[in-house]
């Protein structure tokens, strides 16, 4: 066996059995199969699928890369969620105090950004200080004390899907349904936890694209679930415009703080209803008792302590978050009714101010995003503040050339 047969093979669009995958995904973990050879892999990959088998399988190899977590050490009900994938998208920082402050345990594991999607590590790690890398028995201790820990992927927990994920991220291979099921998955399994919720996004600012694909990969994640004795829920929603206002790593962790403040609108809604699914999976409640549970928790501000035991238990520093003092504003050419927001262009706009990386050694830069002054619907008349960048110091843009907005209605 090697591996340049078992690309031509994918290449070829051929089946990859068990042992093909297992040799050359574990030949690169092990340093024997360089990033170029997994480069054009991953492009064959998302070029070509893989079977409902080879996913399966890849799965598998995947989680037998690392260790999976034993609950069974403490005691509590595990609940986890995971997102495909969007712009703005911080909802696992509101979901996982909230639930905890129901009373259930939320074992995470997170990635990073993947190609234009933001990612929760990287939002995490903007708080100065943030350990996103626990030995399992400080992963445990969190987990009882606090009912909320949230990690990257690491040398012990699913290891492959550190070393791909990274590697999709910059070589335009995040689109695959296939390699995202794996990794999420995967990521899932090894966090142990039996009542898992998979929140499928779909849209032009997602990495999947058309709600018929959110469909085959909702049944997908199911199937692996099942075949792990999980029980899996997944909810599909459109990601055509970004996830509420902030988009930018520490931008949207003050957006999340905002939320568990008291802030209103469609991604307090959003966390609600995510919330309240994962409450009563775990709990075995009806779905309206789950939901009062959880505007309980937000409204007696419990969820917002529980955010703030959550970031002090990772050693981050709240105080210390920093944003960039540098804006430029986006002001409006004509007026009207605010129609679009587009989720992709947001997100090319992010990429620009630095929030991304664009190799595996790039640093991105916390402080910098952008904030939408306006939502979609709102009445604009010329010259409003349509959003605020945040940009690094001594940064031009020039504003007449962002196609984020769509203005219609007006004289
Ligand atoms: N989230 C993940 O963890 N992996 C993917 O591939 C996409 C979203």
């Amino acid at each position: 066996m090697n591996s340049i047969a078992i690309i031509e093979k994918k290449k070829n669009k051929e089946h990859l059995t068990y042992e093909e995958l297992a040799y050359i995904f574990n030949g690169y973990l092990k340093k024997e199969v360089p990033d170029y050879q997994m480069s054009a892999l991953l492009m064959a990959i998302t070029l070509n699928g893989l079977d409902e088998d080879e996913i399966m399988d890849l799965t598998d190899i995947f989680i037998k890369s690392g260790d999976v977590l034993d609950l069974t050490k403490i005691k509590g009900i595990f609940v986890d969620k995971h997102s495909t994938g969007g712009v703005g998208d911080k909802t696992t920082l509101v979901i996982g105090p909230i639930v905890a402050a129901c009373g259930l345990k939320m074992p995470k594991m997170s990635g990073r950004g993947l190609g234009l999607t933001g990612g929760t590590i990287d939002k995490l790690e903007s708080i100065p200080g943030f350990d996103v890398d626990l030995s399992e028995e400080e992963f445990l201790k969190g987990l009882e004390k606090v009912g909320f820990v949230n990690v990257s992927q690491n040398e012990k927990l699913v290891p492959l899907d550190k070393l791909i994920y990274a590697l999709r991220d910059v070589t335009a291979t995040t689109e695959s349904l296939g390699l995202i099921a794996v990794s999420i998955m995967s990521k899932k399994i090894a966090g142990g936890s039996n009542n898992i919720l998979i929140d499928v996004k779909y849209g032009n600012g997602a990495l999947i694209k058309s709600k018929e694909q959110a469909l085959e990969f909702s049944e997908l994640v199911k199937k692996i679930g099942h075949k792990y004795h999980k029980k899996v829920k997944t909810k599909i929603d459109d990601m055509n415009v970004p996830l509420g206002n902030n988009i930018g790593n520490a931008l949207e962790i003050v957006e999340v703080m905002d939320i568990l403040k008291g802030k209103e609108g469609y991604l307090t809604n959003l966390c609600l209803d995510l919330s309240a699914t994962l409450i009563s999976m775990g709990k075995d409640i009806s779905y309206d008792e789950a939901k009062n549970e959880a505007m309980e928790a937000l409204k007696s501000g419990k969820a917002y302590q529980k955010f703030l035991e959550f970031v002090n238990n990772q050693k981050g520093d709240i105080t210390k978050l920093k944003v960039s003092p540098y804006t430029i504003e986006v002001k409006a050419k004509t007026e009207g009714i605010l129609k679009d927001i587009s989720a992709h262009e947001i997100a090319k706009l992010a990429s620009v101010l630095g929030c991304f990386r664009l190799t595996k050694e790039s640093k991105i830069d916390y402080s910098v995003g952008i904030v939408l002054n306006k939502n979609l619907g709102d009445p604009v008349k010329v010259d409003d503040v349509l959003c605020t960048l945040y940009v690094k110091n001594n940064m031009k843009i020039d504003t007449d050339s962002i196609k984020c907005f769509k203005i219609e209605g007006g004289k």
